[in-house]
């Protein structure tokens, strides 16, 4: 595995994990290849946003091993991964509506940042240079996202693409070298749609990317790797053209049995 070690930011083995007594991820294998855009793809339901949560520490897995920047991951909590370097969006918005879009930014460059959802003893424990620090990078993320201008309004004081830009700046504040992006084309329109292709693309290779999304078009173009999960099971993985025509994916997308 040396070859492998060196060329993966992130590596998932034979990762199962069971809720509520079903088998949610089958014996998961994936590779994240340092600076490269990797897409991770599959029907509704598939078991994407669980290997997010396993990778963020958010669901346990029951067998299989999470292996990042060459060392195992073991019992993760979730404040950890800023400091790992790992930053994660989630699927929708999960800004915190009673804060301004400045402050959720804000948080993200925080180690007290969790799940998205407030902690109920939540305070803001920092002294006045780790807040004007954090000000500041917060600022350069809305700007960076070109959503500087609405940085004292509350997310629902603005449309809903405005909010997913509010939330990437949330993930990239702590200058993160693996960004987990949970479906951020979702509820976006095409003019949007471009600018987040550019985005991605501009990330990377500084930066790697572990991308979910259904827009397919957007996925097929942005992506250097993908990979294709079908009811908790890797049923295909390569280049976008490979990917594209592969019979086992044509089928877990139109519902069918495999037609090979
Ligand atoms: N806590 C849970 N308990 C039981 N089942 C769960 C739990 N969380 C998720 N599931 C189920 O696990 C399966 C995979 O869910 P997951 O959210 O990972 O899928 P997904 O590929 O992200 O889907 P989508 O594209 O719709 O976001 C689904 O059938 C879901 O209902
Ligand atoms: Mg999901």
């Amino acid at each position: 595995m040396s070859d492998a070690d060196s060329i993966n930011l992130l590596e998932l083995d034979e990762i199962k994990v069971k809720l509520s007594g079903l088998q949610i991820l089958d014996g998961v294998t994936i590779r994240v290849p340092h600076g490269l855009v990797t897409g991770l793809i599959g029907p509704n339901g598939a078991g994407k946003t669980t290997v997010f949560n396993v990778i963020s520490g958010f669901v346990k897995q029951d067998s299989g091993s999470v292996t990042y920047d060459d060392k195992r991951l073991k019992h993760i909590k979730a404040h950890h991964l800023t400091k790992m370097g790992i930053s994660r969006t989630l699927q929708g918005v999960g800004l915190f509506s009673t804060l301004t879009a400045l402050e959720n930014v804000m948080l993200g460059g925080s180690a007290q940042v969790r799940s998205g959802i407030l902690s109920q003893s939540f305070a803001m424990p920092w002294t006045d240079v780790e807040t004007e620090r954090l000000r500041i990078a917060a600022m350069a993320a809305l700007e960076e996202m070109g959503v500087a201008d609405v940085a004292n309004r509350l997310p629902s004081e603005l449309p809903y693409p405005l909010q997913k830009k509010v939330a990437l700046a949330r993930a990239l504040v702590c200058d993160p070298k693996l960004l987990l992006l949970d479906e951020p084309a979702g509820g976006v329109g095409a003019a949007d749609m471009a600018d987040l292709e550019r985005l991605i693309r501009s990330w990377v290779p500084q930066r790697t990317v572990l991308l979910v999304e259904h827009h397919m078009e957007l996925v097929m173009s942005v992506c250097d790797l993908i990979w294709v999960l079908d009811a908790g099971k890797v049923i295909a993985w390569g280049t976008p053209d490979e990917v594209r025509n592969d019979p086992a994916v044509l089928a877990a997308y139109l519902g069918e049995d495999g037609a090979a």
